[in-house]
């Protein structure tokens, strides 16, 4: 008997559903965690405006075949005086800088589900690549038994990764934010129609710079409007 879970914040979209689908191709049993966590938002970030309808995300769940949907408030899930975290030497650049405590924040909350939970295997889009490097780092560093597996960026169309931020664009912004992906697959940072944050090709495991070559993985951030996006796409031969 094995459990797969399926961490999220919620405000469910079909690049969730590829885990789900994933974790209930593979597993007795699939628990979907849904928390939109706290802890590994900034003070000015959007916290108290991120997406909610816990009814949709449930039904969505039902549609994918999850067995338990759990979803704990944040007062169960930190207690008074919470002091403990889990900190990361990946979480620092990037991502990591531009948020800081993000990481922090993933890596406390993902293995205080691990730990409740306890499933035999656990999904992550590879969308959040740095998010899934921290996250294999620390099964690995701590000796979690859990085997993490990544899956596929799902996309609109035009090549825009699903995001629940996604929700935040207007019309003409989501028009524009379709050059991140492009960019990405050309390679070339000038391509993006907003304002770029970074653009570099890493390690996918260290997440330290690396050249651009078959088996890095190009990483970028812009923001279209007040909306910050993330992507990225591993190289290929060329
Ligand atoms: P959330 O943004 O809800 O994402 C939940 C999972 O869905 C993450 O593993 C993310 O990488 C994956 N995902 C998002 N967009 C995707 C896409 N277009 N294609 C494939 N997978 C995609 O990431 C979080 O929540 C939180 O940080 C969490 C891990 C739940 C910890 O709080």
């Amino acid at each position: 008997m094995t459990t797969g879970l399926v961490p999220t914040m919620g405000a469910l979209h079909d690049g969730h559903r590829a885990l789900l689908r994933a974790a209930r191709a593979e597993n007795d049993r699939v628990v979907m965690s849904l928390f939109v966590n706290p802890a590994q938002f900034g003070p000015a970030e959007d916290f108290d405006r991120y997406p909610r309808d816990e009814q949709r995300d449930r039904d969505i769940a039902g549609q994918e075949g999850v067995d338990e949907v759990y979803a704990p408030s944040v007062e169960e899930m930190y207690p008074p005086g919470f002091a403990t975290h889990v900190v990361s030497d990946l979480g620092g650049r990037l991502e990591g800088d531009a948020r800081p405590g993000h990481f922090e924040g993933v890596a406390t909350v993902v293995l205080k589900l691990f730990l409740r939970v306890a499933p035999d295997r656990a999904y992550f889009g590879q969308k959040d690549a740095q998010q899934l490097a921290v996250i294999r780092r620390m099964v690995r560093d701590l000796d979690v038994p859990v085997e993490v597996r990544s899956v596929p960026t799902q996309r609109e169309p035009d090549g825009l990764a699903l995001s629940s931020r996604n929700a935040y664009l207007n019309a003409e912004e989501r028009g524009r934010a379709a050059s991140l992906h492009r960019a990405l697959v050309a390679r070339d940072a000038s391509l993006i129609e907003g304002d770029v944050e970074y653009f570099e090709s890493v390690d996918p495991d260290t997440f330290e710079p690396a050249p651009v070559e078959a088996g890095a993985l190009l990483v970028a951030a812009a923001r279209f409007g007040n909306t910050r996006l993330i992507d990225n796409v591993m190289l290929e031969d060329v």
